[in-house]
């Protein structure tokens, strides 16, 4: 890459420039008439911060503990299947450089690395799951995180029927495997994306699913298993079967009302994730900043309370914490930092991040995560 990251506008940027079109529209994403996705980030954009001249010249400390755990920042890389097709270093390249920054990464079990390698190097891993395979594939995916180190389990709520897609983009999905006729298929964007193409046509971009149960003797690529987790979607039972087999930290991903973290609460999670999958689920679903202060009111006094979605800068991240986040997970951030710049641009994303944390809390002259409240804040409503 030929200069550090700037922002999250510059990966986003440098992205656009990289991928094939149908590639980074895949990316972006979203469902309908993409009102979430927009939602996601102008809600930000409505919440203002009370500056506060500096008691002191130490520097603000970003530590938090998340789930029993300390962590660099109140950051975590969120699970988004598919990453590989940004770039063939994916899963892995994102888990060391969140690894190296002191926080989390989380994995999709759609992911394209097995998750073991990714617990072997970062020791704070996060694994999503959807009830690929119905309670059986569940429980053999559930025992098999176990057994690799896996320290939070996540169970996603919010994708498990489709609406067909954005009205805008259709995004071609991603070939699964490489053969001549996905290579034919994105034959023009090759040309006009060599690097790009090189990867491709090496097999490095090749989308598998190795953390799926496999049919028919082999493992199933990322196009089935997402068909597939559309066969199962979670029910509350299956959120209270889930919390019988796993006795770790256990977070429900993907509600945004009190109603329902209250539910997810009942059932003895540890923690729900405000999240309505980047605005790629149910079009029209509340902004999550929105609904992070319903959630919080709900049940903060009892679990935890994460959020995701439209987070842009370490000042988001500031306001979702001042609004009662533990932590906040972004998605297109570090993959746009992947397309850009491989390892070394999630490197430059995180760093980014937490300077802007860092940054903002030192004008609002807290020095702690502990210190964040919605005095902090100006709310325009
Ligand atoms: C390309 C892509 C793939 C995703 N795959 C998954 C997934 O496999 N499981 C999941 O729970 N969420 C998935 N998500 C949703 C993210 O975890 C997260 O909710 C969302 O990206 C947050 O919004 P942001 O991208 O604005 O930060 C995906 C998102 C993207 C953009």
């Amino acid at each position: 890459m030929s200069r550090p990251l700037e922002s999250v506008a510059h990966a986003h940027r440098l992205a656009k420039r990289r991928l094939p079109g149908s590639v980074y529209s895949f990316i972006e994403g979203g469902n309908e008439a993409r009102i979430t996705v927009r939602a996601n980030v102008e809600a930000f954009e409505e919440i203002g911060f009370r500056p506060r001249v500096s008691s002191t010249q130490s520097a603000p400390d970003p530590r938090t503990t998340v789930l029993g755990r300390e962590i660099a920042m109140p950051l975590i890389t969120t699970p988004a299947g598919f990453i590989r097709i940004a770039n063939p270093a994916g899963e892995l390249a994102v888990a060391r450089a969140a690894a190296r920054a002191g926080i989390p990464t989380g994995v999709s079990i759609l992911a394209s690395t097995a998750i073991e390698e990714i617990t072997a190097v970062n020791p704070d891993t996060w694994f999503q799951l959807y009830m690929i395979g119905g309670r059986e594939g569940t429980a053999a995916a559930i025992e098999r995180a176990r057994q690799a180190g896996v320290r939070v389990l996540i169970v996603t709520v919010d994708l498990a029927a489709g609406t067909g897609g954005s009205d805008t983009r259709k995004a071609a999905m991603p070939p699964g495997r490489v053969n001549l006729a996905s290579a034919v298929r994105h034959s023009p964007e090759m040309v006009t994306h060599p690097r790009w193409a090189l990867s491709f046509l090496r097999g490095g971009l090749e989308l598998t699913a190795p953390n799926v149960p496999g049919v028919d003797g082999r493992s199933m690529t990322i196009a089935e298993g997402s068909a597939a987790l559309r066969e199962h979607p979670p029910t509350w039972d299956d959120i209270a079967f889930i919390r019988g087999l796993w006795d770790g930290p256990l977070v429900v991903k993907g509600i945004v009302t009190g109603d329902d973290a209250r539910r997810a609460a009942d059932l003895g999670v540890d923690a729900v994730s405000v999240s309505n999958h980047g605005g790629n689920g149910l079009d029209g679903a509340p902004a999550t900043i929105r609904a992070l202060p319903e959630v919080v009111a709900a049940v903060g006094d009892r679990i935890e309370v994460l959020m995701d979605g439209g987070v842009r800068r370490g000042g988001d991240v500031v306001k979702a914490v001042s609004l009662g986040a533990r932590a906040v997970l972004i998605g297109r951030p570090y993959i746009w930092a992947l397309a850009a710049g491989g390892e070394q641009g999630v490197d430059e994303m995180l760093a980014l991040f937490r300077k802007g944390i860092s940054g903002t809390m030192a004008l609002l002259d807290r020095r702690s995560v502990s210190e964040l409240d919605a005095s902090a804040l100006i709310l325009r409503r």
